[in-house]
């Protein structure tokens, strides 16, 4: 299927929603301290002006009390032309935020599709691009999950292509992401696995992985704030970049990307 150019990051909406008190709770897999609620707030507030300034109309859902990790939208849903795929997240305290997320995209307007079987499918998995959509298998997403979404995507008309998380790798785009039609910035560990040979890629310097948590929105990157090899790189290659912190999300093994919805 042929898509508009700069499918993957060129953006019209975004969905995001408000970290609860409930998000000091959320799940990491090492604790480094609980994200602070206020801290987090703003650190939000600042995401989403950020996607504002970069031309998208913003809806922002309430927080959910019963939900720690649900200002991670992106791992509830995966959302198309051709609609809105609820997922199936796989951490069992996660599973129900697709629910939410379902309803309330319907409530939008939005058509919605749901993801067949009891498989589970983290969005933080899957990445688009002008010419396939990569699934990465993770602990978080398993063959089950991809096998369902690969049947709506295939019905869809895309080319999917079931690719590998690393070890120790909560999403597949906690290493990776879009920058260009045919460019990824992407960490080492990952590149090296040549689910990339078909791209040109900027490989994120060692001792920053932390950084390919990006996010391309219209003419600009968003990159987190403290990676500053990661950022000349990304320069030095003609992209505009706009750094925000990500300092709140990480405690949770979040990153930029996970916090929105966009489309
Ligand atoms: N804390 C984000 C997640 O584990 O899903």
């Amino acid at each position: 299927m042929m898509h508009h150019e700069g499918f993957g990051y060129r953006f019209e909406r975004a969905i995001v929603r408000r970290p609860g008190r409930c998000v000091v709770d959320g799940l990491r897999a090492e604790d480094r301290g609980s994200p602070d609620h206020a801290s987090y707030l703003e650190e939000h507030a600042v995401y989403v002006r950020a996607l504002e300034q970069a031309g998208l109309d913003v809806v922002t859902l309430p927080a959910l009390d019963d939900y720690p990790d649900s200002v991670f939208v992106e791992d509830t849903a995966l959302v198309l032309p051709e609609g809105v795929i609820a997922l199936n997240p796989g951490a069992p305290t996660r599973r129900g935020e697709a629910l939410v997320m379902e309803a309330d995209c319907r409530r939008l307007g939005l058509e919605t599709h749901w993801l067949s079987g009891r498989g589970t499918l983290d969005g933080g998995d899957v990445l688009v691009t002008g010419r396939e959509i990569l699934i990465g298998l993770s602990t978080r997403s398993n063959p089950e999950g991809f096998i369902a979404l690969d049947e709506l995507l295939t019905a869809f008309g895309y080319t999917v292509r079931a690719v590998r998380t690393p070890p120790g790798v909560l999403h597949f785009k906690s290493d990776c992401s879009l920058l260009g039609p045919d460019t990824v910035l992407a960490t080492r560990r990952l590149a090296e696995t040549d689910c990339f040979t078909a791209y040109r890629v900027i490989e994120v310097p060692r001792g920053e992985e932390a950084a390919a948590n990006c996010i391309r929105v219209n003419s600009v990157v968003f990159m987190p704030e403290g990676f500053p090899l990661t950022l000349d790189a990304v320069e030095s290659a003609g992209f505009e970049v706009k750094v925000l912190s990500a300092c709140q999300a990480a405690l949770l093994d979040g990153g930029l990307s996970c916090q929105s919805l966009r489309f």
